[in-house]
């Protein structure tokens, strides 16, 4: 695109390092490092795919008059307290909702509340320390591991809602969404809650459907989102839906990056990458066909043989696969998304013909655990 890029991350390896022109290994939660090596580099656009960075992308662009989302917004889309409390004055529906600071407060707060709840980090992602916890005892197991996830050292207890989880990807014009994918999920057994699938499009009766729709509408406008790419995770129950979270950078595990530019023809990234530096045009796209996203996960025990992860890669209809493990590695439990093995994206005409694309590529796919 003839841009020229700085990138920063924490990490002095970082995987991206090698395809940026200048690199720095600055902390993505330093505000006033990252704005000091912008001011160095005279940057003019900004953007960052972590939610972690999406508060100093936010400081740096006010500083520098950049076009990004407002400070506020990026608070509000990173922090689950902050996200809840405005989800709730423009009447988004969601769970009921408390923060809390010690044990002694979550133990009062559940007394209020009662079981089941949704034990939950203020500000960390990838279901690291989320929980349903049932009773006391495991409230406070489960409180100090929520607790140890947390930067701010705040956490949040939810109602724990029921029903068919989805996410959302959308690309925001002019405060307009134009929604790029809607599935529905296959969540972890608990009482751990990440993704095991996520499957396009989502299986909605037609008036769920326009309610998922209304929903991002009163969403988008409800937080002022004027321009780039969300992320919206949603729990659907009946005609009802309810937020669960949303972000304001899209979908990880490649969804945004491969996924929503193969169903719908239409360079994605491009568009926001465009969108960092000027006013672009509305996205005209045509979404069509079935996609997945599917973790492969392993039970726990040594890998004694694993075989076949190119013949997967490249089975009919596999846009993308990997399998992040090697003969001998030692798998113990997986508690959140960041441990899960491997991964799986996919094309096919419908969700039938996926389940079978599906089918077809794990099974050249030959592992034995011991
Ligand atoms: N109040 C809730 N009721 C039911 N499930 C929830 C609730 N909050 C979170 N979850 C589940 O936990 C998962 C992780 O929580 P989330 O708020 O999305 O945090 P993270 O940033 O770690 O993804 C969600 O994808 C959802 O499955
Ligand atoms: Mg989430």
């Amino acid at each position: 695109m003839g841009i020229e890029v700085c990138a920063t991350d924490w990490s002095s390896n970082a995987e991206g390092k090698p395809f940026a022109h200048h690199f720095e290994a600055i902390d993505l939660k330093d505000k006033e490092k990252t704005l000091q090596w912008a001011l160095e580099h005279q940057i003019n656009g900004v953007l960052t795919a972590a939610d972690i960075g999406v508060p100093t992308a936010a400081y740096v662009a006010e500083k520098m008059g950049l076009r990004y989302h407002s400070e506020l917004l990026a608070l509000r889309a990173t922090n689950k307290y902050a996200m809840r409390q405005h989800a709730l004055k423009i009447a988004l529906p969601g769970p009921e909702f408390y923060c809390v600071s010690s044990d002694t407060e979550a133990i009062i707060s559940a007394e209020k509340q009662g079981f089941p709840l949704l034990v939950k980090p203020v500000d960390s992602q990838s279901s690291r320390g989320v929980s349903v916890v049932n009773n006391k005892e495991e409230l406070l197991l489960k409180f100090s591991e929520a607790m140890q996830a947390s930067i701010s050292g705040r956490v949040m207890l939810e109602e724990m809602m029921t029903g068919t989880e989805g996410s959302v990807e959308a690309l925001v014009h002019e405060g307009k969404p134009y929604i790029l994918g809607i599935c529905d999920k296959i969540k972890s057994a608990l009482p751990y809650r990440y993704d095991l699938e996520l499957n396009y499009p989502g299986s909605y009766s037609p008036s769920q459907q326009s309610s998922i729709i209304e929903f991002v509408g009163k969403l988008v406008t409800g937080f002022e989102i004027k321009n780039g790419v969300i992320h919206i995770e949603i729990m659907v129950t009946g005609d009802k839906v309810q937020l669960i979270e949303f972000a304001v950078r899209g979908c990880g595990s490649k969804v945004i990056t491969h996924l929503m530019p193969a169903m719908n023809a239409f360079d994605v990234m491009g568009w926001v990458i465009e969108n960092a530096f000027q006013t672009v045009p509305a996205p005209i796209f045509r979404s069509g066909g079935a996609g997945v996203l599917k973790f492969i996960m392993l039970s726990s025990g040594r890998i004694s043989k694993l075989h076949g992860i190119e013949a997967m890669k490249n089975s009919e209809g596999v846009l993308d696969a990997d399998l992040e493990r090697k003969e001998g590695d030692v798998l113990g439990v997986v508690a959140d998304g960041r441990s899960r093995p491997g991964y799986l994206l996919a094309l096919a005409e419908n969700r039938e013909a996926l389940n079978q694309t599906v089918q077809n590529a794990l099974n050249k796919l030959e592992v034995v655990i011991v």
